[in-house]
Order: C-alpha cells, then sequence, then structure tokens
C-alpha cells in the first residue's frame, strides 16, 4: 500500500495513509506538530531538566517524526538528561521510506539503528519498538512513563485506539503527576480518557486544527489549562449518563486491561 508524500507548511514531509483516509500529521507541519502538540504540553523539557531523565510512551510509531523531534528538543535544551523511549506500531514502514523523514545526523543514524534492531540502549538514550497491536503491546508493557503522546489515527477512522479500555490501559503505565497529550478534541476521546480515570484539559491549537486534549494522571502542577465550564458539565453529564460514573469519582482498578 504506497502511502504518498506530503510536503507540510513547515517544509517537512508527512505521509496520506490510503486505508485510513488521513495524513500523518497536521499539514500545518510534521514537526511543528511534534514540537508544539506533544513535547510542549507534556513538559519535556521541564522534566528533563528537573529529574535528569523523562520516560516517554509513543503510542503509534508512525514516520518516527516524533521521535526524532523530541530527541532533538532534548539534546539541543537539556544535553545531560537521559531519554527513555518505548514506541508502539502496527505497520512499521520499511526503513528507507522512514528514512527520507528523519535528515541526517547522528539522531536520524541512531533511528535507522532502532528500526533495524528493535531495541537501543546509550549512554543518555534507550528506545525499544513494539510492533503489534498497541492493545495488545499495552498488556505487558512495564511503565512508569513520564509522558505519552497519543497519536493513532482519529477517532472516526481508527476506532479501537480510543476505547476505554485503551485510556486505562495507558493511565495504569503513566507515573503519578504524568502528562498525555493528543490532537483530538472529540467528546469520544475526552469521555474515553475520563472514564479511565484521567484528569482532562485543553491541548493547545496547532495549525488550523482544534484545540486538541492534554490530560493527567493525577494533579500537575501548574495545572492543565482548563476546559469551558460549558464544555467540561456536558462531558460530565454524558459520562454520568453513559458509564453511571460521576466525573469526580476515582477509576475502578477493576476497569482497566492491565488489571489483574
Ligand atoms: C498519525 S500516525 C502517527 C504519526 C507518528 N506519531 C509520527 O510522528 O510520525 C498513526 C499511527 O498509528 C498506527 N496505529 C493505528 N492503529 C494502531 C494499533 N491498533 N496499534 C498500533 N499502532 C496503530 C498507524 O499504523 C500509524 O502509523
Amino acid at each position: 500500500m504506497v502511502r504518498k508524500k506530503v510536503l507540510t507548511e513547515d517544509g517537512s514531509l508527512t505521509r496520506f495513509h490510503p486505508h485510513y483516509q488521513e495524513h500523518y500529521h497536521s499539514l500545518s507541519g510534521a514537526r511543528n506538530e511534534a514540537i508544539q502538540r506533544f513535547v510542549v504540553p507534556c513538559r519535556i523539557i521541564e522534566r528533563a531538566q528537573l529529574a535528569g531523565v523523562v520516560r516517554i510512551l509513543d503510542v503509534g510509531f508512525g514516520l518516527g517524526v516524533n521521535v526524532a523531534v523530541t530527541l532533538e528538543e532534548i539534546r539541543r535544551q537539556v544535553p545531560d538528561a537521559r531519554c527513555e523511549w518505548v514506541s508502539l506500531e502496527k505497520e512499521l514502514l520499511p526503513l528507507v521510506d522512514l528514512q527520507e523523514h528523519w535528515g541526517e545526523g547522528k539522531v536520524a543514524r541512531e533511528l535507522c539503528e532502532l528500526v533495524s534492531k528493535g531495541s537501543l540502549d546509550e549512554e543518555l538514550w534507550s528506545g525499544r519498538i513494539l510492533v503489534g497491536d498497541a492493545r495488545d503491546s499495552l498488556r505487558s508493557l512495564i511503565g512508569p512513563f513520564d509522558a505519552i503522546y497519543l497519536d493513532p489515527f482519529s477517532p472516526a477512522r481508527n476506532p479501537e485506539m480510543w476505547a476505554v479500555e485503551v485510556m486505562r490501559a495507558l493511565w495504569e503505565v503513566c507515573e503519578e503527576g504524568g502528562i498525555l497529550s493528543t490532537y483530538s478534541s472529540a467528546a469520544k476521546a475526552r469521555l474515553a480518557l475520563m472514564a479511565a480515570g484521567w484528569e482532562i484539559g485543553l491541548g493547545p491549537r496547532v495549525g488550523r486544527k482544534s484545540s486538541g486534549t492534554v490530560a493527567s494522571r493525577g494533579a500537575v502542577d501548574p495545572p492543565l489549562m482548563a476546559l469551558e465550564e460549558k464544555q467540561r458539565r456536558s462531558l460530565e453529564r454524558r459520562l454520568n449518563e453513559e458509564t453511571g460514573i460521576n466525573g469526580c469519582d476515582p477509576p475502578s482498578p477493576a476497569a482497566g486491561i492491565n488489571s489483574p
């Protein structure tokens, strides 16, 4: 299946997926989206500065743009911090196609090795790609992670990745105080996150897309940007009607696919 290359507005490349009928990134800029949608709202640089290590779970490796950009940003801004990375992907593209998205240099060479071998261990970076359906990989994944990049295709086209069970499995591998970010502002995505126990807030607006969603396991400081009150109340009402869960209830451990 050919995934046609498309030039985005910041000069970086993305591709179009013929089955999902969606692009892998915002057409306003693949690299820009990686920074604005994931690195910034997940507070990657701040965590690397404070803790000296940041552990990231990347749901949907895709073209590897998020991993390439995140590593470059950590190295540029906090060169002595360590990054521990795990990607989940069900359709790993051929290396020759992926390489076109990484440019040249140290990060590109490391990603080539990561994709060829499936894992890579260096002093300041460890990476793993778990190839297969993320729902299966999540069952055996051992956390905790400080940040989760939730980047499958949309809830309308890739619905299995937005189920409450997936959100709950992500909650379980997230560190207390960890942050998840996604481009989706769909009620389906937000309700699933809330039902799984995540606190949710407003994500940044990237390009022409509406604001996405950020979520945290427990409270974070500074707090997430609040959703509009009307929007929050409507989501809480729907959550209550659809699941009987009150927006303030703590999550039930029995709800997770990772539960014993
Ligand atoms: C929007 S793209 C991700 C773009 C990527 N984050 C990047 O930086 O290039 C979505 C990815 O999610 C993957 N995906 C969709 N459903 C999946 C599933 N059930 N398990 C694992 N990966 C899945 C797709 O194959 C695709 O590569």
